[in-house]
């Protein structure tokens, strides 16, 4: 069988193995089923995240494998190539942002900011539990919005969460997009530490 794909972060900075071994396959074992207590961890990650004022205007649906509204968010829900390998994984998680807040309009920013925090712990925990996720813009907001009953609130993003898988029987579009680098920008365009911006 083809080995997993490994990705670490190439840096000369010690970095937690949480951190520097995340990235974002598009293989995924599709008989792998994500468990009761797997989906409750990611939702209690989610949940215990901080957020301004303690608002916590948000909501996550985690969609699992075999479900109808895992199939209808498979065939529907996504856009361009997010079609052919999302639908491998265990599980969407749909990250929703709260339209209102005690009945007035929310600080945008803010409450994007509170999600986006709320994503990447729960991303996080995915990683903590041996599996893999992949962040997803590509999405149709109304048809999201329409499966998972959004009402009042609004899709942000979808992530797709499951198990890696290797790269036997897999396309050779998705194989190349799978072995590419990982780039980033150099660190002085990132960050700077104890100086103005160069
Ligand atoms: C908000 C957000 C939306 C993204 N949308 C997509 C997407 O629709 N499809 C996709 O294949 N990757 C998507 N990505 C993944 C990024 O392309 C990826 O994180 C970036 O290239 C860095 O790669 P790495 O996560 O492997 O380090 C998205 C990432 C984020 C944070």
């Amino acid at each position: 069988m083809s080995p997993l794909i490994e990705k670490t972060a190439q840096t000369s900075a010690d970095l937690h193995p949480l951190i520097s071994n995340r990235w974002s396959p598009r293989i995924f074992d599709s008989s792998y089923k994500l468990s009761d207590a797997e989906a409750t961890s990611l939702g209690e990650a989610f949940r215990w995240s901080p957020s301004s004022s303690n608002h916590q205007n948000w909501h996550v649906v985690i969609l699992r494998s075999g479900t109808d509204l895992f199939a209808k968010m498979s065939e529907s829900g996504l856009m361009g190539f997010n079609q052919a390998w999302a639908p491998q994984g265990s599980a969407y998680a749909v990250l929703l942002a709260d339209t209102k807040f005690d009945g007035e309009p929310r600080n945008q920013g803010g409450t994007f900011f509170d999600v986006g925090l709320a994503a990447s712990q729960l991303v996080t925990q995915t990683e903590a539990m041996g599996l893999k996720a992949h962040y997803m813009g590509g999405v149709n907001h109304q048809i999201v919005s329409d499966i998972v009953g959004a009402k009042n609130r609004e899709v942000i993003c979808v992530i797709a969460i499951g198990k890696q898988g290797t790269t036997e029987n897999q396309s050779a579009e998705i194989v190349e997009r799978e072995v590419a680098i990982r780039t980033r920008k150099d660190p002085a365009e990132i960050y700077s530490i104890d100086s103005k911006i160069a």
